[in-house]
Formats: C-alpha cells, sequence, structure tokens
C-alpha cells in the first residue's frame, strides 16, 4: 500500500514552535518515525510538508493514481481552506485528518474543519502517534473504498 503523508504550514517548525502545544520532536524527527513505522508494516510511504496552499493542493493532485491512502495535517489550512478540500475531492483518495494537539480543546476556531469533509477519520490529540494512527487505520482497512 502506498500512503503519502501530508504537512502544511509551521509543521517543519516542531520541535520550536510552542513546546507546551506540539511538544519538542522535531519535524526531521517525525519523518524518520513515520518512515520506520512505514517499514514495519510494509507501507511505502512518500513524506510532503509545505508552508504554502497552493503547493499542499499540488501534492494532492499529483496523488491521483498513485497513492492509496492520504494522512493530512493541514495545520492553520484546517480551519480556512476551501482549494484544500476540493482537491481532496477532486482525487477521491481514502484520507484521515490528523491534528497533533487536541483541536476540540483549544479556541472556538480551531473546531473548525473544512477537510474533514474529505476524510474517513479525524486523530486529534495523540501527539505524533496520530500519524501512525492514521496509517494503520488506511492500511488496516485498505479494501474499503
Ligand atoms: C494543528 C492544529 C492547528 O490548529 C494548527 O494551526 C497547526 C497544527 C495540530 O497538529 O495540532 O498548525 O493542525
Amino acid at each position: 500500500m502506498r500512503i503519502l503523508v501530508i504537512n502544511g504550514p509551521n509543521l517543519n517548525m516542531l520541535g520550536i514552535r510552542e513546546p507546551d502545544i506540539y511538544g519538542r520532536e522535531t519535524y526531521e524527527s517525525l519523518c524518520r518515525k513515520i518512515r520506520k513505522h512505514a517499514e514495519k508494516r510494509g507501507i511505502e510511504v512518500t513524506l510532503f510538508q509545505s508552508n504554502h496552499e497552493g503547493a499542499l493542493v499540488d501534492a494532492i493532485q499529483q496523488a491521483y493514481g498513485r497513492e492509496d491512502g492520504i494522512v493530512i495535517n493541514p495545520g492553520a489550512y484546517t480551519h480556512t481552506s476551501i482549494a484544500i478540500l476540493d482537491a481532496m475531492k477532486a482525487v477521491g483518495i481514502r484520507a484521515v485528518e490528523v491534528h497533533i494537539s487536541d483541536v476540540n480543546a483549544r479556541e472556538e476556531f480551531r473546531k473548525v474543519s473544512y477537510i474533514r469533509a474529505a476524510c474517513e477519520k479525524t486523530i486529534s490529540g495523540h501527539g505524533t502517534d496520530g500519524y501512525l494512527e492514521a496509517m494503520d487505520y488506511l492500511a488496516g482497512t485498505e479494501d474499503r473504498k
């Protein structure tokens, strides 16, 4: 199974940005953790991070016909981006939304998620383990279309 893991704006600043909320693990260390887990599970994983909405849309479009699943943490674009939602709907690839922090326990504006409508599941507040849980979910339900 092929899974694309997409991270949106400021997630490259993990380990530096608000460590009380997002922890001290860096983006590089998260990538290593994801690659290791993918290898253990026999998942072919591709990682992508961008701070730019259009680049995220491009990455989603390019996944069409290539990827079996998408794990996506759109960062702040979660709460604003209809373009990312539309891209996800356009490609129709099975997807899980991930947030490191518990977005429902924070500011009101973080409770709104546009991307959710294109995802089978949301994992929020499980720290970086959420990415691994999302991969396991997609791999464990692979036959579902
Ligand atoms: C986040 C939560 C978002 O509200 C925030 O803008 C982020 C990270 C999370 O992983 O908890 O950048 O998606």
